[in-house]
């Protein structure tokens, strides 16, 4: 779409209010992104973590990268400015999931500090809750539960965060999980412990 066909749209308002959904609810949307390295352990973390707060009555929405890179995202790759637009779309999904009233628990390797920033401006710094998967790049390799360390090495893909593709930290994330120091258990009650008074009933 050009510029000027941006320019001819218009924002609409409507009747229903995100409050209006929050109370019917009965529950303050939130954030929940789990970054790290391919194998670090995101997607176990944040299925856990959506399972714990589903199980005790709170309405969750799940984003994981291999699932969205499947659908929506099929079209984009790993080059970097692929990456961003991979993260941009996943962003405005999870905005409109918020504003529907839900807890949205989202897992991607989001390996750039800039583009993780943009997340948390787009939906809130207070509604956005950073967790990073702290585990070291070589026992994520070791681990290679998809074979795919072994394919990066070998040249067979290009891009690969950590091989030859960067990984940026999170400096000041809300929660640091050492994952291959803490087992899923001890990783999922520090999680479930540190979010309860951010995940408010209204
Ligand atoms: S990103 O960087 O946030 O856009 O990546 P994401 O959408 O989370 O997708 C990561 C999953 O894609 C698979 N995969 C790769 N990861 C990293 N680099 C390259 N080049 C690559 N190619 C495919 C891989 O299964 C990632 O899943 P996880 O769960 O992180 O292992």
């Amino acid at each position: 779409m050009s510029k000027n066909q941006v320019n001819n749209v218009f924002h609409q308002d409507f009747k229903i209010k995100p409050i209006d959904r929050q109370k019917r609810l009965n529950q303050k949307p939130l954030l929940i992104w789990f970054t790290g390295l391919s194998g670090s352990g995101k997607s176990t973390l944040a299925n856990g973590t959506e399972q714990r707060l589903f199980q005790n009555g709170y309405h969750t929405f799940l984003l994981d990268g291999d699932n969205i890179r499947k659908g929506l995202n099929k079209d984009l790759g790993f080059e970097k400015e692929d990456r961003n637009e991979n993260l941009r779309r996943i962003a405005e999904v999870a905005k409109l999931m918020m504003e529907a009233g839900l807890i949205v628990v989202a897992a991607f390797i989001s390996p750039y500090r800039k583009e993780r920033e943009m997340i948390k401006e787009l939906v809130g710094e207070d509604r956005f809750l950073e967790i990073f998967v702290d585990c070291p790049l070589e026992e994520c390799e070791e681990r290679d539960v998809k074979g795919l360390y072994q394919k990066a090495r070998k040249g067979l893909i290009k891009n690969f965060t950590g091989i030859d593709a960067p990984y940026e930290a999170p400096q000041k994330p809300f929660l640091q999980l050492p994952t291959s120091d803490w087992s899923k258990e001890e990783c999922l009650d520090k999680i479930i412990g540190s979010i309860k008074e951010k995940i408010t009933w209204i």
